[in-house]
Parts: C-alpha cells; structure tokens; sequence
C-alpha cells in the first residue's frame, strides 16, 4: 500500500504560526502575552532538553516563559512551596513540573498541589475527570497533539476499532478516553493493550487505528498491522548510535520500515508525535492566558 506520512513537525510548524497570530493580535489589543513557567529538577538529559523545546518554542510563538531549576536533591516541601508561589502568581497562566522527579518526591502530591486552572499539562485529577466526561479543560500535551494530526489528516475515527498499546496517565489512558468520546475524532471502539496483555499481537492486527505507546523500540512489527491500517508511533527512546554527534538517536515503537508499506497513514519518530506535544501545550498555554477554560 502506497502510505501516506503524517507529519507532525509540518503541522506543529502551521500551529505555531497560527498561535503567533494569536499573540500579535493580544499584543495590538493591549492584552496580557501568555506566560508558561516550568520547573525542571535535576539534569537528566530527555528532561533538559524537552525543557528546553518548550522554553525555544514560546519564545518563537512570542509567549512570556520562565524557566525554574532545582538541583535533584530538592526536598518535596522547597518544590511544593514554588508550586504555591506560582499558583499565587497572577502574572503566570499556566506552568508545568516536568516528570519524571526524583524519586523522594511524591509525583502524584506535586501533580495534586497545582491549580487545576493553571495545569497546561493536564495531568491534575480535575482535568482528567473533566477530559473522560467530555468537559472543557486541559488536555494533556501528547493525546492533544495526536487528536489534532488525525483531524488536520482527515484520518475517519468513527466506528473504527482503535487500539491503544500503553496504559500511562500522560498517554495510554487519555488517549483511549478521547477516542471513545462521542466526537470527531473519536467515536472509536477502543482496546487498550499492555505489558500483560496475553493477545495483543492478535488485538493489533484487528485494529483499523493503532496508537503505540510503550517505549519499547520497534516494538510494532510488520506482522502485526492489518493491510490499510493508520499507525501513531509515540515512542522516543534514546538509544546508542556512535555515527551520532550526541551518542544516541531517537527510536520509535515501530519497525518502521515493515510497518510502513501496510499502512494507510503512519507517523515518523522523529517528526511525528514530538513536535505536536511541545505544540499542544502552547495551545493549552494560549487557553490558559485567555481563561478560555477556566474564568477567575
Ligand atoms: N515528561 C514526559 N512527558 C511530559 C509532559 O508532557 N509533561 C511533563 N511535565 N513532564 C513530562
């Protein structure tokens, strides 16, 4: 099958342009520019550099950012002392804790401590609920973004069998949740496979949608995919290649090269899903600034 790709750095790259847009028309109104904070603790390097990204792209798109570092022997009481200074900080509108932290820190008290109207990243248990109800709120960065390359793609969602590999609270779960809702895209029968699954080869090759989201390199093969399937690769594992400046490249969930000549559409790693995850939360960024969810 001649597959078509679905180009997550080109779409991410119109939506920034679409949310610079934004900012200049906030700017010639006399509005407040949306400000994004984030706190990194320690140094691990995925963690610095999608912080960095995130810092990058809000300077492109014309957003106020703030970046707020912590050495990984922060204590859990110092991090959530700034978690409360910026909730109360009425100049930012929305900041995020990259994950993972430390872990003396309890991921899930951080989470629980922000003000839900403050979450760009959607992972407080009041933008979850709300997100599986189908009530306005936060949506967490990565789902969002593959939401939105389905509908910019035109890929038909409805009544076709979705099946998501990977349960995580950032990916699996809202993802199968956001398929299923009465909407486009959505309207999915959705199965959600994982690390026990005993059929999940036999579940993958019944899917018309596939999402993989295991961190497992090439972990989808060829023999896996129905012929005509739609695949969304969300894996960005580092691994070792010498031929690299860096070390390492990045490696998707799907054995691209099999995979590919079945499918109707499939993302790249990378270009694929990253780019449109940094994207989504400039959106959630642009919402935040303009109590688009939330008024005060
Ligand atoms: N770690 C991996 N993905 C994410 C994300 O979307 N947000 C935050 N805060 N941390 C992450």
């Amino acid at each position: 099958m001649d597959y078509k790709l679905i180009d997550g750095k080109a779409t991410a790259a119109q939506i920034k342009q679409e949310l610079a847009a934004e900012v200049e028309k906030i700017k010639a109104e006399g509005g407040k520019i949306p400000h994004l904070a984030a706190i990194l603790v320690g140094h691990d390097g995925g963690s610095e550099t999608y912080v960095a990204n995130k810092v990058r792209t809000c300077e492109e798109i014309g957003f106020k950012s703030s970046l707020i570092r912590f050495e990984a022997d922060v204590t859990e009481e110092e991090l959530l002392r700034k978690v409360d200074e910026l909730n109360n900080n009425p100049d930012v509108d929305g900041f995020i804790v990259q994950l993972p932290l430390p872990k003396h820190i309890s991921e899930q008290k951080i989470i629980e401590a922000i003000d839900y109207r403050k979450d760009v990243d959607g992972f407080h248990p009041i933008n979850v609920g709300r997100m599986s109800i189908g009530l306005p709120c936060f949506v967490s960065a990565t789902p969002a973004g593959i939401i939105e390359l389905i509908r910019r793609y035109g890929i038909e969602t409805q009544g076709k069998h979705c099946v998501v590999l990977g349960r995580s609270n950032i990916v699996g779960k809202p993802m199968a949740s956001l398929l299923m809702q009465k909407a486009y895209p959505g309207d999915c029968t959705v199965t959600v496979c994982h690390s026990r699954s005993t059929n999940l080869a036999e579940m993958c090759r019944q899917a018309d949608i596939i999402i993989v989201a295991l961190g497992v390199p090439e972990f989808l093969k060829g023999d896996m995919v129905k012929e005509g399937a739609v695949v969304i690769d969300v894996g960005t594992t580092r691994v070792p290649d010498a031929t690299r400046k860096s070390g390492f490249r990045l490696s998707g969930d799907v054995k691209f090269d099999e995979v590919a000549p079945k499918c109707s559409y499939i993302s790249p790693v990378p270009g694929g899903v990253g780019p449109m995850t940094i994207i989504s939360l400039m959106r959630n960024t642009l919402l935040a600034g303009k109590k688009a969810i939330y008024a005060e």
